[in-house]
């Protein structure tokens, strides 16, 4: 099978192909960041993203059948991300899934975008359900067993600020840019982590809660105590800093990550990986503490290529493909949800994020 994936709940335009015949290949995955749209205003205005998703998504779609030399006819399913995320951006994408599908006679597939980050391993590797994932974007800071396609148990979720949101909103504290998360990694390469002793919310509480307001906090209180009086860090500082936020992270996610392993093990003894996915999965210090955790453990430990751990539409289209080969698919009447948890069932947690 072949399927379009399209992606614009945030602020990444995305199209992508893929396909399962064969072998699982991706024949092209195009994403335009909206950096450069957003940047005078220091973060992501939806209005903004919504009117680049209009006039980018049609030619990047033309763009992304041409690498992949197939044309609309050829395709067996259009997936697009159905929710959750900002609503104008998700009924463009919406919209133009399902012009292709009414034109072209297409099965039309609305994917969860965090089904979409949950899924994505199982297109460049042998994965096996069930497994446990800790998913870890610039909205979401989640730990989840995924049962089967469209089958998810939520084991724990932030409280507040998603693990992305923490890594941002320290780096503009640093005065590093955005996105926060690999800027605040390059800096820590060079950093003392030991310099600054920051809080790790939530860590030895039973439980697999997250929380990160705190540590913004400290952060701020750490950049008060030591900027000059024009405010500047010396660069050993932003270094150490940066580092001490990595660490502090990194913590954060390894204890809240063994008390879930453990659950996990309990209810499901056959599972037998660890995947992490979303954009934070990109940070490779915290992909060899969790790599380490999940060897101490004895499972295997599985993460996307770093391309396909930030927003892109190959996702999306393989986690469509996933969903029409079990006939799961949806009618032009789907409406976008720009609220849409994966586990129903899951209580909301107090202030978490609704971006992906
Ligand atoms: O999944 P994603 O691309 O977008 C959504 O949130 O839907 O995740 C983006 C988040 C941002 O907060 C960004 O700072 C973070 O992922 N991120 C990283 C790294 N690369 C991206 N965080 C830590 N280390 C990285 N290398
Ligand atoms: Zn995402």
């Amino acid at each position: 099978m072949i399927v379009l994936g399209i992606e614009a709940s945030c602020d990444e335009t995305a199209a992508a192909v893929v396909s399962d015949a064969g072998g699982r290949r991706i024949l092209a995955n195009l994403v335009h960041a909206q950096l450069a749209e957003h940047a005078p205003y220091g973060g992501v205005v939806p209005e903004i993203a919504a009117r680049a998703h209009l006039e980018k998504l049609p030619p990047l779609i033309a763009a992304a059948l041409d690498t992949a030399d197939i044309r609309f006819a050829e395709l067996d399913g259009v997936a697009f991300t159905g929710g959750p995320g900002l609503i104008g951006g998700l009924i463009v994408g919406a919209m133009t899934a399902k012009a292709i599908a009414l034109v072209h006679g297409t099965p039309l597939i609305a994917v969860n975008h965090l089904e979409g980050h949950a899924l994505t391993v199982r297109l460049t590797a042998e994965v096996a359900f069930p497994y446990l994932l800790l998913l870890v974007s610039g909205g979401h800071c989640q730990l989840l067993v995924v049962e089967d396609v469209g089958r998810y148990r939520r084991l724990g979720t932030t409280i507040d600020d998603a693990v992305g949101e923490a890594f941002d909103k320290a780096a503009k504290l640093l005065g590093l840019g955005y996105p926060g998360g690999p800027l605040i990694e390059r800096a820590a390469a060079a950093g003392d982590p030991a310099r600054f002793p920051l809080p790790r919310p939530m860590k030895g509480r039973p439980g697999c809660d997250f929380s990160f307001s705190g540590l913004k906090t400290a952060v701020r209180q750490a950049v008060s105590e030591i900027a000059d009086e024009a405010g500047r860090l010396a660069p050993r500082d932003v270094a150490d800093l940066a580092a001490a936020v990595e660490a502090a992270i990194g913590d954060c996610l390894v204890d809240r990550t063994a008390h879930a392993i453990a659950l996990f093990r309990d209810r499901h003894p056959a599972g037998r990986s660890l995947v992490v996915a979303g954009g934070v999965a990109a940070n490779a210090a915290l992909r060899a503490r969790l790599a380490g955790l999940a060897a101490a453990s004895g499972l295997a430990f599985i993460a996307p290529p770093q391309a396909l751990c930030t927003d892109n539409a190959a996702m999306i289209a393989w986690a469509g493909l996933e969903r029409l080969r079990l006939g799961l698919t949806d009618d032009l009447a789907f409406a976008p949800r720009p609220r849409w948890p994966l586990d129903p069932e899951a209580a909301p947690a107090i202030g978490a994020g609704v971006k992906a």
